[in-house]
């Protein structure tokens, strides 16, 4: 393909965004990007989160550290402001239409980032399932954290994100939902690859 083809993927934290973007990106040749790597990066250069958005750099996004629970944090703040939005509006949409097709994954790809994407998805779970698969990342009982915290955080995150004015998490009216609370992530990858397959075939 050498056109521009934009696949959409939205949804809260740990519903499998970036693991289902990561297979479609694999399958088709696509161009994949994280979009919560730019917020992360962001929340965690310290200082000023405007000055930050605008002076993001590739090697920001490269930084150790960015996947943590407590960066994850920091994005969802620094995410609320709106001029840190703005900056990081130009580079997703120069990314989601360059030649050869692009998957885009975050909070507000389908609704204000890309709302002509070819594809939308809402990717969910249930809040505990959720959870559980970020707290078994963090070392399940081996790890630092209890379930119980992790799943505060995931709640708290996600009720800031949804609440927020600017660019709040909700699926767009034409995206579809992908509920992923009882489905392993190979089976959740594929749905996803037969969606786009179906549109690409159109
Ligand atoms: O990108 P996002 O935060 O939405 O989630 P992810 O990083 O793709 O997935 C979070 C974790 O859940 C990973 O460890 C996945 O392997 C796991 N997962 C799962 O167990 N079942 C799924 N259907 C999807 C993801
Ligand atoms: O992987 P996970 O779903 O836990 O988080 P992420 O996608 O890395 O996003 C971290 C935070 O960045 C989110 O909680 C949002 O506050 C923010 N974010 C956003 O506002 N818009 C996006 N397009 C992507 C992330």
């Amino acid at each position: 393909m050498t056109g521009a083809f934009t696949v959409a993927i939205d949804g809260p934290a740990a519903a499998g965004k970036g693991t289902i973007a990561r297979a479609v990106a694999a399958h088709f040749g696509f161009a994949h990007l994280d979009t919560g790597l730019l917020y992360r990066a962001v929340g965690a250069k310290g200082g000023d989160p405007v000055a930050a958005a605008r002076g993001l750099v590739p090697a920001d996004l490269a930084r150790d550290g960015l996947r943590t629970l407590d960066a994850g944090q920091a994005a969802s703040r620094v995410a609320a402001i709106p001029e840190v939005r703005a900056a990081l509006v130009a580079f997703q949409r120069d990314f989601a239409r360059r030649p050869g097709g692009a998957v885009l994954d975050g909070r507000d790809i389908g609704t204000v980032i890309c709302p002509e994407a070819e594809v939308k998805l809402f990717v969910t779970a249930g809040p505990e399932i959720r959870a559980r698969r970020r707290w078994l990342e963090a070392g399940g009982e081996a790890g630092p954290e209890s379930y119980e915290a992790v799943l505060a955080q995931v709640v708290e995150r996600d009720a800031r994100d949804r609440g927020r004015a600017d660019a709040p998490l909700r699926a767009a009216a034409d995206a579809v939902v992908l509920d992923t609370s009882g489905m392993d992530a190979e089976t959740a990858a594929a749905r996803a690859i037969a969606l786009v397959a179906a549109r690409l075939q159109r």
